[in-house]
């Protein structure tokens, strides 16, 4: 809890743990139901035998962009609050009982060998969340290759961007690929970071995708910005 403090305060993002590794495995495996479900996908999917999320990630390469874009699309419901239940003992103290969390997650499949389904480097504010906003990005399996997101710390992120301005520098990219950190995470463990680190992900080599969700909250006696409550609703932890 110290270090989480610390970290947040000294570079703007930390990884948290949950105690309850079955709420993680629960919700990926309500993902994959979910995929199995939908009246879009479920045709497509059908002749994979999908039962969990390992399968999920092998059986992402041989899918298009259309049907990558679908699984984008879901609507799962309760994730969001899931989430948050299952790091709910480190929001809490930071963060207080009463949060406005992102009413789905977004849901991010990352294919190997690939530049289609890279995130280009940004930073939550650039995609107009307010600056009390924090994001909770957490992948449904091991991540320890360069799959997953890369961040920047805060200071270096905004020192990065007004150089990137100033300079008219063409290659955001090629500012940021020195500074990049790629954490490595175990199963029930999640990167937090706040909406100044520059953070995306990069072409990888591995015949696994990697499959992660991501959800935004605050506190919600912080101001809103540009999302209001069409984006998130109120949960107490
Ligand atoms: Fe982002």
């Amino acid at each position: 809890m110290k270090n989480l403090k610390k970290d947040l305060i000294n570079k703007g993002w930390t990884i948290i743990k949950s105690e309850k590794i079955n709420h993680i495995q629960k919700i990926s495996s309500n993902f994959i139901k979910e995929i199995k479900t939908n009246s879009n996908l479920n045709k497509i999917i059908t002749k994979y035998d999908l039962k969990n999320i390992e399968d999920m990630r092998k059986v992402a390469n041989y899918l298009n962009d259309d049907t990558l874009n679908l699984i984008r699309k879901l609507y799962i419901k309760d994730c969001s609050f899931n989430i948050l239940k299952s790091f709910s003992s480190n929001i809490k103290k930071i963060f207080g009982k009463k949060i406005l969390v992102q009413k789905y997650p977004q849901i991010q499949v990352h294919i190997g060998y690939t530049n289609s389904t890279r995130t280009f480097p940004h930073s939550e504010i650039m995609a107009g969340h307010s600056p009390y906003t924090y994001n909770i990005w957490l992948p449904f399996h091991n991540v320890d290759n360069e799959s997953g997101i890369f961040l920047i710390d805060d200071f270096t992120s905004v020192k990065l961007c007004d150089y990137e301005i100033d300079k008219k520098i063409k290659s955001r990219e090629e500012l940021l690929k020195k500074y990049q950190i790629f954490p490595k995470l175990k199963l029930g463990e999640a990167l937090l970071f706040n909406p100044f680190v520059y953070h995306g992900s990069n072409y990888f080599k591995n015949k696994l995708a990697r499959i992660s969700v991501d959800v935004r909250f605050q506190k919600f006696s912080n101001p809103l910005f540009q999302k209001y409550n069409d984006f998130f609703t109120s949960y107490n932890i």
